[in-house]
């Protein structure tokens, strides 16, 4: 009921800068008697999935909350699990401001944002300085000055700091706002940093007498092809899961709309039958051979019915979260 309102009130100004002061204002509400204010109390829907229990299956997607700066304020709203970063070695800025577009009549969003984030170190403080003890997910990248070629070394850098703070690891190879990021997607390249990751993991394992799953975030623009050729090499590299999918370079479905060739990722509701496709797809590959986290465009129950059947355990939201609010995570806890 409140939300809608909420949201043409916010909606009237420029969406990075409401963004941020939405991150200032959750972080400032968390511990005090406002934190009511924003708290759901959902039914527990257990799912197993990665050797972890998550509460529910419904968590908040990688790019929200990038240096894990308002994590008890999520946990309130009742997600299952939240997944915090992309974050990289070093501090950087990002693209060039503006970054990030409403596409409202199509319930999307494109942004270009660039990885901006404070840095791993700072990143690690604030989980620590965090009160939730549920289910969390850091999403690691490369800085864009780092030459690709070398790229496993900002993910082994991170993994070596975010391992004993994170429920899982996630390894972001399809961010379309770094160049030349989404190249590790394809074969050798892929092979190499998944072997990379998997003697790292080992390697932290025995120092920190803990198992950390990683999964794999994949773009909706892979052709079969290549999807297949993914499959394959998660599955021999043993990689733990995989989130499917990042935002897509595609506008076939905004042509005409304000903003929509603004260069970046499209997100929200005209992401939703593609991303649905690539999970479907994965799933007759992968035939179970490790769990599916879907996400894109999920904005409703029955969509988030529909990432279930084409093959997803587990699911994950963004835009549909900033256009819905918090009642989508209870509608689709409820009815599942
Ligand atoms: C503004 C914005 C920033 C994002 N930043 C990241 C990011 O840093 N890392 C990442 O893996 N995905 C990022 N994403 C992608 C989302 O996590 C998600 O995969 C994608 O938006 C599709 O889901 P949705 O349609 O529910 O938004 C971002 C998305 C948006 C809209």
């Amino acid at each position: 009921m409140l939300y809608p309102l909420i949201r043409s009130a916010l909606f009237q100004f420029d969406a990075e800068k409401i963004h941020e002061q939405t991150i200032h204002a959750l972080k400032k509400v968390s511990g005090t008697p406002f934190e009511a204010l924003i708290t759901q109390r959902l039914a527990n829907k257990p799912v197993e999935s990665m050797g972890i229990t998550f509460p529910n299956p419904v968590g908040l997607a990688a790019g929200l909350d990038k240096n894990g700066e308002c994590i008890d304020a999520f946990a309130a709203m009742g997600f299952g699990f939240i997944e915090i970063g992309t974050v990289t070695p070093r501090a950087q800025a990002g693209n060039d401001k503006p970054r990030l577009f409403r596409l409202e009549q199509a319930e999307g969003i494109i942004n270009r944002m660039g990885f901006n984030n404070h840095g791993v170190d700072q990143l690690v403080e604030n989980v620590k300085a965090s009160r939730y003890r549920g289910v969390l997910g850091i999403n690691i990248g490369k800085n864009k000055d780092t030459p690709v070629e070398q790229g496993s070394d900002d993910y082994l850098f991170c993994m070596e700091k975010v391992y004993a703070h994170a429920s899982y690891i996630t390894v972001n190879i399809s961010s379309p706002n770094t160049p030349g990021l989404r190249s590790l997607q394809y074969g050798e390249a892929l092979d190499e940093l998944l072997a990379a990751i998997k003697t790292k993991q080992h390697d932290l394992q025995q120092r920190h007498l803990k198992y950390v799953p990683v999964v794999v975030k994949i773009a909706p623009d892979l052709s079969i092809e290549e999807l297949i050729q993914v499959a394959d090499s998660l599955v021999r590299h043993n990689i733990d899961g995989v989130i499917a999918t990042n935002t897509t370079l595609d506008r076939a479905l905004v042509t005409g709309l304000p903003y929509a060739n603004e260069a970046g990722g499209l997100s929200g509701r005209p992401v939703q039958l593609k991303s649905t496709e690539i999970i479907r797809q994965l799933h007759s590959e992968l035939r179970g051979a490790l769990p599916i986290i879907g996400v894109g465009g999920i904005d409703s129950l029955m969509a988030a019915k529909e990432k279930r059947a084409a093959g997803a355990t587990l699911l994950q939201v963004y835009s549909g979260f900033i256009y819905h609010g918090p009642k989508l995570i209870k509608n689709i806890v409820m009815g599942i």
